[in-house]
Order: structure tokens, then C-alpha cells, then sequence
């Protein structure tokens, strides 16, 4: 395969024509870098009313041929996955992509001689060991649906997911490592399946070798293993065939399982990983987060390994055992792109920075951001001690529904701005409307759209396509609405404003909470910061702000006034918050985004309609804030 990155700004620019004039010949061009069983008869068919999408119709492929067999030819020996345990004192493993082959054939085959067939969903509750990894391939090797459920994530929310997908096998562990934590996954799954009849076998990995309980649908991995050999020939796919379904969460209660298809999906995560990361052969890339995340899906497994990558999967926290474990395995592993959220850099930058700085980080060639906005503080404190001023950083703008990065900067190709995603990546069409669906031209501030598919779109919701309608292309029909707002520069730039579902109306004034959380963040004693609405007799919605304090706060009273005068400064004297209250934490989900559902209820004392706290990453933190309030 050739080198699907742009390497100059040239190239950039002449791709981005090139994508515009004919996105399909765009499009075409990439696809055809890969291995096909047979070329599609279509490259594009869609209608965002319908809705409908689909890309590279007709063609044939499996996509594990392309991450793992392709790569045999020409680099058996290289390595594709570094595992880095949860205890640094464990052995890290280099698995090449000769050993990746043989033993996802072979987990394959163990898959099927339990009765897994082409089409089946299966789902996986494991730990961030490398078998997760295999796994995954070793169901697309098959042809199942792989459904990948967080393993940080409750029993009720284990079966909830099993049921909608209606799985026929589950594979888990024993228990798994994180930070000083043993997770006992087989309990917590053996509970799980009691809510569930459609896991016919239960295929348990041990990991953490503590006692388990034994079911008859229960199989060692071991064991099953032990029976099979590792010659599997790939089941051919056709491009629209589903690859995975990966539930994110929705305004509602209900998860919202998103489908993603074989030929698209890997075409869009190859050319974005390698454009956005600028991975160059031999390099070292580590991406910090979980494959039960799309972030772990598309930027561990499939885009890293269909360009012949090596990637780096840390089945730890940033935490453990001391607050300078990403250092530690950057300078150990000597990774040259570094990927993270800026939820653990806002967490990192609490400690002294002779933790960073005690590490040899001069491998470092370029940082990446994920999952929220990230503050310019954040921001600089990366750029900084992170990457010593010296490594471009790419603000990466997706989401679970996008399967691939659509907004950011090409690491060093690009011009970078802090704070901001940046540029749409070639092919991509990104626009900003108004709220009556107008396009805003030029400098302008207003809703994040896409206006033309790419090739990884999600196609559908699992077993509810009429929601995947409702969600994603009716409030704005003829776009993908994606739920962010933007505001964009002179240049075309976009810095993404959060949600725009997370607007109040005070006074007849439309605010959003984002702009606001911007201006108190800007004071010297606040880490971060969430703004809700609660009702108000007078005003309609009154503003409620969670605060987290850097230092220990001494003078409350004082605190809140200087907060409430810089949000007066900063937006105008109508964003005054109400209500401020200093939180040691915010309630947040297991991937770093802060539930405003739940804050809504609690500045609303509706604490009876909390819901179910129990898959938050910190449900102490709510009992806290009631105790306080
Ligand atoms: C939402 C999607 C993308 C994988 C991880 C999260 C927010 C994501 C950024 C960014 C500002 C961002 C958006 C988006 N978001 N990346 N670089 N800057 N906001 O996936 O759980 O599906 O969440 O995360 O609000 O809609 P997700």
C-alpha cells in the first residue's frame, strides 16, 4: 500500500480539491490502496432523507486481510501490538504481526467451534489485555458483529446491551487489572446473563487468576484454545455488511447501538490515522484509551494496524502506581505519537512537573487530544511539558457516530491553533448552521453539520433505524447533525463549543453553558467547571455552577463573588451563575464526559430522579455535591 498521508501542505491542498471537485474519485482512489476480493460496482449511494448511505457498494473484502495478512509480505517481523500491563513489574509483550496473525486465526477458530458464525453478534466484556484485541479481529475474521461493552460498565448495563443485540456468545475474564482495582468481570458478567437468554457460551480468558463461579455454558479460553489450529481463511464480506455495533450513550435512557460497516469504515480509519498522526514506518504510536471506546476501536486496532502500525495498548490508569505512569511508558516504549484525552491531562497537570520532566520524552514527535473541548490551559501545559514546545498537537473532533476523526489538524502539515479542531480533514464537508438550518458563511458562530457523507459514517442504530432518522438527520434534513456547536475563524477553523443541546434560557436569553464554564476556567483557582439550568420562578432558568478548585479554598464567599464578576467581565451580568458550589469532582462517564443530566437534576434538588448513578467513573462525587448543596 502506498502512503496514504499527505506529508506537505501541497499535498494537503491538492487532496482537498481533489475531494471537493469529485469526492467519489476522492474516495475511489483511497479504496483502492486496499486488498478487495472483488471492486465494488458503486462507490456512493445515499440520501441523508431517507436516511440512507452506502460506499464502495458491491465490493468484497474482509478487513482483517488488510490489517494482518497484507503486512505478512512485507513485515511479518514487525511489531504490531505492544502490550504494556497494568503493573509495571509484569513483562510488556511485543506481539509481531506474524504472532497477531496466527493467534487471531486461531481464536477464530475456537469462535466458530462454538458454534460463532457469520453474522452473529457477539460481545466482549474484557480487560485491555492484547486477547481483547484479538478478538475483535478474530470476529470480523468470521464475519460476526463484534458488540464491545466497557468493561468498567455495571451488569445491568452488560445485559441491557447483550439483549438489544441479542448475542449469542460472550467473551470475558476472570477479572482484570486497573490501577490498585481487580475488576471480577466473570461475577459481575454471571450476573448479567441472569437478565439474559440469547448467550448460548461464555468463553472466559484468565487474567487475574481469582476464584469464579462455573456455569455450564462456560468455556476456559484456554482450554477451547488448546483444540483448535491457526490456519482460518477470512470470511468474505461485502463492503455494507456490518463490522461492530458500539453503543453510546443518548439524550434518553436507552444506549443507542451504533452499526458500522466493513469496506468504509476501514478505508475512512487508515487515511485519517495516518493524516492526522502523520505515522511514518517504524514508528511507535500509543493511543491511552480503552477498545471499549470508538477512540480504542478505530485508533488502537483497525486504523493503526490497517497502515502496518505499531500500536500500544495499556491495560492501566495514568495513576498507577504513581502519577507518572504515561511518562514512564512513553520514555519505555520510546513512542513517538502520544494520544489522550483532556480529561487525564487536566488531571496530570494537578501534580509537580518533575514528573513529566524526569522522563526522556524526546521520542515524542506528536501529541494528539480527544473527547472534549480541550481549555487552553490544557492546552499549553501539553504543548509545554509534554512536548517541550517541540511536537505539534492535533485536536481530534469525532465522535462514536463518526467512527473517524473529521475535524482536525495534520500533525506538522497543517497550522495548529489551541483550542481549536482546526480544519475538516480532506473530504469532509463540514458546515455551520443556524437555527433555522441556514448555512452561515465565512467568520461565524453556529451548528456543527455535515453536509456529504464519508465513508465511515454510521449506517444505522441496531434494531432502530426510525431513531438513527430522528437523532442524526431530522432536525436539519439534508445534514448529519451531530449535536456540537462551533464557531469558526477567519481561516476556517472550527473550535468546537460543546453540545448545543446543553443551551438555557435565563430571562428569555438563549445561553450556552460553555462559554460560561470558558470564563470561569479563566480564573487562577478553577480546574474545570460545568453550568446547568435550573427552574426559576421569576427568570425561567436560573444558572447552577459546579466548580472544582485547584488550591484549598479558604474564603467561599469570596471565591463566588470573584467568580460571578468574571463571568459579568467575561459574557455580561445575565451569565451570572445563581448558584456556584466548589465539588471536589464532577459526575462523569467512564470516558471522561461530565453528565449534565445528572447535574441538571441535582441543581434542580430532583434527587429522586437521579437514575442509575452506577456506570459513572465517580458516583461518590454525586452524594457528595447533595451533601453539600
Ligand atoms: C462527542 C462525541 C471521539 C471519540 C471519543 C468521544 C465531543 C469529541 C472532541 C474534540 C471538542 C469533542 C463532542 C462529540 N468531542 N472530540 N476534539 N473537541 N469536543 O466519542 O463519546 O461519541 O462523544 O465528544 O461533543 O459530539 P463520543
Amino acid at each position: 500500500m502506498d502512503d496514504l498521508a499527505y506529508r506537505s501542505i501541497a499535498a494537503y491542498e491538492q487532496a482537498k480539491d481533489q475531494a471537493s471537485a469529485q469526492p467519489e474519485a476522492f474516495w475511489e482512489a483511497i479504496a483502492n490502496q486496499f486488498e478487495w476480493h472483488q471492486k465494488w460496482d458503486k462507490t456512493l449511494e445515499y440520501d441523508f432523507h431517507k436516511p440512507e448511505v452506502k460506499w464502495f457498494f458491491g465490493g468484497k473484502l474482509n478487513i482483517t486481510e488488510n490489517c494482518l495478512d497484507r503486512h505478512l509480505k512485507t513485515q511479518p517481523n514487525q511489531t504490531a501490538i505492544i502490550f504494556e500491563p497494568n503493573d509495571p513489574k509484569e513483562t510488556a509483550q511485543h506481539i509481531s504481526y506474524e504472532e497477531l496473525h496466527s493467534r487471531v486465526c486461531r481464536v477464530a477458530n475456537m469462535l466458530k467451534a462454538h458454534g460463532a458464525k457469520k453474522g452473529d453478534r457477539i460481545c466482549l466484556y474484557m480487560p485491555m489485555v492484547p486477547e481483547l484485541a484479538i478478538s475483535v479481529l478474530a470476529c470480523a475474521r468470521i464475519g460476526a458483529i463484534h458488540s464491545v461493552v466497557f468493561a468498567g460498565f455495571s451488569a445491568a448495563a452488560l445485559a441491557a446491551r447483550i439483549n438489544d443485540a441479542d448475542c449469542a456468545m460472550l467473551v470475558t475474564a476472570d477479572g482484570g487489572f486497573r490501577g490498585a482495582k481487580v475488576t471480577p468481570l466473570k461475577a459481575i458478567a454471571d450476573e448479567a446473563l441472569t437478565h439474559c437468554t440469547s448467550i448460548k457460551t461464555s468463553i472466559v480468558l484468565k487474567r487475574t487468576g481469582q476464584e469464579v463461579a462455573w456455569n455450564d455454558i462456560d468455556v476456559w479460553w484456554h482450554e477451547a484454545l488448546a483444540e483448535v489450529d491457526d490456519h482460518c481463511p477470512a470470511e468474505i464480506m461485502d463492503s455494507e455488511d456490518p463490522l461492530f455495533i458500539l453503543y453510546t450513550s443518548g439524550s434518553t435512557g436507552k444506549p443507542k447501538g451504533m452499526v458500522h460497516t466493513c469496506g468504509g469504515y476501514m478505508v475512512y480509519t487508515a487515511y485519517s490515522f495516518q493524516n492526522v498522526f502523520q505515522y511514518e514506518k517504524g514508528d511507535v504510536y500509543w493511543c491511552t484509551a480503552d477498545i471499549g471506546w470508538i477512540t480504542g476501536h478505530s485508533y488502537i486496532v483497525y486504523g493503526p494496524l490497517a497502515v502496518g502500525a505499531t500500536t500500544v495498548m495499556f491495560e492501566g490508569v495514568p495513576s498507577y502506581p504513581e502519577c507518572d505512569r504515561f511518562w514512564e511508558v512513553c520514555a519505555k516504549h520510546k513512542v513517538n505519537q502520544f494520544y489522550t484525552a483532556p480529561t487525564a491531562i487536566r488531571a496530570l497537570q494537578k501534580h509537580p512537573v518533575d514528573l513529566v520532566s524526569k522522563h526522556d520524552l524526546s521520542t515524542l514527535k506528536v501529541l494528539g487530544s480527544v473527547g472534549e473541548p480541550i481549555n487552553a490551559e490544557a492546552w499549553h501545559w501539553y504543548d509545554n511539558h509534554v512536548g517541550k514546545n517541540n511536537c505539534p498537537i492535533v485536536d481530534t473532533w469525532w465522535q462514536t457516530e463518526t467512527g473517524g476523526i473529521l475535524i482536525s489538524s495534520l500533525a506538522g502539515v497543517t497550522p495548529q491553533k489551541p483550542t481549536y479542531a482546526t480544519l475538516p480533514m480532506p473530504g469532509v464537508q463540514a458546515v455551520l448552521l443556524d437555527n433555522e438550518g441556514n448555512e452561515l458563511a465565512d467568520e461565524n458562530e453556529g451548528i456543527l453539520a455535515i453536509k456529504y457523507p464519508w465513508p465511515s459514517i454510521a449506517r444505522t442504530i441496531w434494531g432502530d433505524h426510525e431513531r438513527y432518522k430522528n437523532v442524526y438527520f431530522s432536525a436539519y434534513p439534508g445534514y448529519y447533525f451531530p449535536g456540537d456547536g462551533a464557531l469558526r475563524d477567519a481561516k476556517g477553523n472550527y473550535r468546537i463549543t460543546g453540545r448545543v443541546d446543553d443551551v438555557v434560557i435565563v430571562s428569555g436569553h438563549n445561553l450556552g453553558t460553555a462559554p460560561i464554564e470558558n470564563a470561569l476556567n479563566e480564573h487562577p483557582n478553577v480546574v474545570e467547571s460545568a453550568v446547568v439550568g435550573f427552574p426559576h420562578d421569576v427568570k425561567g432558568n436560573a444558572l447552577y455552577a459546579f466548580v472544582i478548585a485547584k488550591n484549598v479554598v479558604a474564603d467561599h464567599e469570596a471565591l463566588i463573588a470573584a467568580l460571578r464578576a468574571l463571568v459579568a467581565q467575561t459574557i455580561g451580568p445575565i451569565a451570572k451563575p445563581d448558584r456556584i458550589q466548589v465539588v471536589s469532582g464532577l459526575p462523569k462517564t467512564r470516558s471522561g464526559k461530565i453528565m449534565r443530566r445528572i447535574l441538571r437534576k441535582l441543581a434542580a434538588g430532583e434527587y429522586d430522579q437521579l437514575g442509575d448513578v452506577s456506570t459513572l467513573l465517580n458516583p461518590e462525587v454525586v452524594e457528595e455535591i447533595k451533601r453539600n448543596s
